[in-house]
């Protein structure tokens, strides 16, 4: 009979590597994929139940909220506020920290999230996920959290992960031991260890960038993006591009098969002028799980995990996936700002 692991199974297995907190994080794990197998129900039956489309109301991002995106950022907080390990969360569809209201008991961890990513593809009914990062609170003070709590760089990350509802429902996280997938065997309810160490090639074949903000980059980037379809590349020929759309979709076909996925600065929008991506909730945890698995991750130049945070939504540019494809980024922009000087 074919060994089942599950999530708590596999946790207990690498805590004693590694050990976090006891069973507070695994609680704080079992009650997130709790939410996340709420979510999935929902985004199975999108089709068929009024979740569809948006709700006409415009998040902190400045984008109109999908109905999904709501109920997944609802369904999140509502049942991670009561898990008693929380001192606060970061969603992306809230514009401040999120504190755990008195009536529940406080921990020391921080969760920060995406509810819902890639959510533009809902009504096309293509991938789309859920992305979410620990931290642990440095430093207990008796007053409440404060922001300078939560903004943490990327390197403090106590785990990382996310949720992928795609043809099938999968988990793949860390903390810090290796990168792991599970897949939910709909039939007992778990998600079940189905890719265990996940690891990228050094090596990828695919890139993936939305070509379609080719006027909108500086001169490196469309350099760093030519450099993929062209011949003068580590293949000898050009990549295939792959581009979905959806960050949890684009990341996890790389992390799989290996690539790159890019989504550079450009200045379509003055109030967006490092690109679309969030440092808290998307490109951090994204770091974390691609670093872990053997890839980089960097904002063209510097390590994304080492940028310190000076806002709760700040945006960055993001260039990650397979190691020798990510290198070869950051020496354009090197020798970029080389001459440049
Ligand atoms: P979200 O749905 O959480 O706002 O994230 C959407 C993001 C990300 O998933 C994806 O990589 C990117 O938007 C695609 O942006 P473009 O449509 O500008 O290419
Ligand atoms: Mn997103
Ligand atoms: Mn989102």
């Amino acid at each position: 009979m074919r060994q089942v692991t599950t999530v708590v199974e596999h946790l207990l297995l690498q805590q004693k590597e590694r050990p976090l907190a006891s069973g507070r994080f695994t609680r704080l794990l079992t009650e997130l994929i709790l939410a996340a197998k709420i979510i999935d129900r929902e985004v199975s039956k999108a089709g068929l139940l009024d979740v569809l489309g948006g709700t006409g109301e415009v998040n902190v991002q400045g984008e109109m909220v999908q109905k999904l995106d709501d109920f997944a950022n609802r369904v999140i907080i509502r049942r991670m506020e009561r898990v008693g390990v929380l001192c606060a969360m970061v969603s992306e569809e809230n514009a401040d920290v999120i504190e755990i209201p008195h009536q529940y008991p406080q921990g020391d961890y921080i969760l920060v999230f995406d509810p819902l990513d890639g959510s533009a593809n809902i009504d096309a009914n293509v991938s789309i996920g859920t992305i979410f990062s620990i931290y642990r609170r440095q430093g207990g003070s008796a007053t409440g959290v404060t922001l300078s709590d939560v903004l943490q760089k990327g390197s403090m990350q106590v785990a990382a992960g996310y949720f992928i509802y795609g043809s099938s429902t999968m988990l793949v996280y860390t903390t810090g031991n290796g990168v792991h997938g599970f897949t939910l065997d709909p039939s007992v309810g778990e998600f079940l260890l189905s890719h265990p160490d996940i690891r990228i090639p050094e090596q990828g074949k695919i890139y993936s960038v939305n070509e379609g903000y080719t006027p909108y980059w500086d001169p490196t980037t469309r350099k760093a993006v030519e450099y993929f379809r062209s011949c003068d590349n580590a293949l000898g020929r050009p990549y295939s591009l792959r581009y979905i759309g959806s960050l949890v979709s684009d990341i996890h076909r790389n992390l799989i098969y290996g690539g790159i996925f890019l989504y550079p600065a450009d200045c379509r929008d003055p109030k967006k002028p490092t690109g679309k991506l969030r440092l808290m909730c998307e490109a951090n945890p994204m770091a974390m799980i691609v670093e872990q698995a053997g890839g980089m991750a960097l904002d063209g130049r510097r390590r994304i995990l080492d940028i310190e945070p000076d806002e709760l939504h700040q945006r960055t540019p993001l260039v990650i996936g397979s190691k020798n494809d990510v290198l070869a980024v950051q020496r354009i922009y090197a020798e970029a700002d080389a001459e440049a000087r």
